[in-house]
């Protein structure tokens, strides 16, 4: 019913992979493939991507994020990179909360919290990521466990800043496994995200949400997915490091 009112945003994480030389070639590729694109495309970059990122990217219609960024402004924090950092690099987006950071490196939705709004508070937008491990499904709690990400990741976020939050459904269970969720499946729980953000913040806000699916998505699931009411775009891993298949993902969303 409102779908039409939000902005599609098909964006790639590249995860740790591409080399500078090799994010070139991508775009060289990927620059003429998606330049009619009818919806946001967005290319989250590893950091020493970022530099050959924004300058193939200037004058197109890619916009570039990062994968994650720490919440203090400066200071004794080896190996991190802050939002300020990310913003004169010429950076828009960045991923917040993938479940792989929360996995492998120990992001809590407290720290995920922090990293949002000090993304937001810099002017970046946050693709925040929420999701259900596989336990959690089977024991029938995935709507409890999401709930929970969502409102603890947007504590503090005002109405106003949420113009610039999308929030990415990645059901840990399918993302890099080949398992994508079914249409029904990915559709019920972020029609709760909705739902969850209508009661925090009012029903304006949460349709104005651009809520996006991630998971195994590719050119043979994406328009099913993408049909969906609730589902406003992708973010999409494995497939974003082929143009043909990122184009063609970035052609569903556009229809
Ligand atoms: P995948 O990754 O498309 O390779 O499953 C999605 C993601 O982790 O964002």
């Amino acid at each position: 019913m409102n779908k039409k009112l939000r902005a599609a945003v098909m964006a790639g994480n590249w995860k740790m992979n591409k080399t500078a030389s090799e994010a070139a070639a991508l775009y060289d590729e990927l620059i003429p493939a998606v330049k009619d694109a009818g919806c946001t495309v967005v290319t989250c970059v590893p950091f020493t991507d970022i530099a050959v990122a924004v300058e193939k990217c200037r004058g197109t219609n890619i916009k570039v994020g990062a994968q994650n960024v720490h919440f203090e402004k400066s200071g004794a924090f080896t190996g991190e990179i802050s939002a300020d950092m990310l913003v004169e690099a010429g950076v828009e987006y960045v991923i917040i909360g993938h479940s792989e950071r929360r996995q492998y490196f120990g992001e809590t939705d407290e720290t995920v919290n922090k990293r949002t709004i000090a993304a937001l508070n810099a002017g970046l937008k946050a693709i925040v990521c929420v999701g259900e491990l596989l336990e959690e499904r089977e024991l029938g709690i995935t709507k409890e466990v999401i709930g929970r990400q969502v409102k603890i990741d947007l504590f503090g976020i005002s109405a106003e800043q949420m113009k610039n939050v999308i929030i990415a459904y990645e059901p840990v269970w399918a993302i890099g496994t080949g398992k994508t969720a079914t249409a029904a499946q990915a559709e019920e729980v972020c029609g709760y995200i909705r739902e969850v953000v209508a009661g925090l913040y009012g029903s304006a806000v949460a349709d104005g949400l651009t809520i996006q699916y991630g998971g195994s998505m590719k050119p043979a699931n994406a328009d099913e997915l993408l049909a969906m009411e609730n589902i406003d775009g992708g973010l999409i891993g494995g497939a974003a490091l082929k143009a043909g298949d990122f184009s063609a993902l970035v052609e569903s969303a556009s229809r």
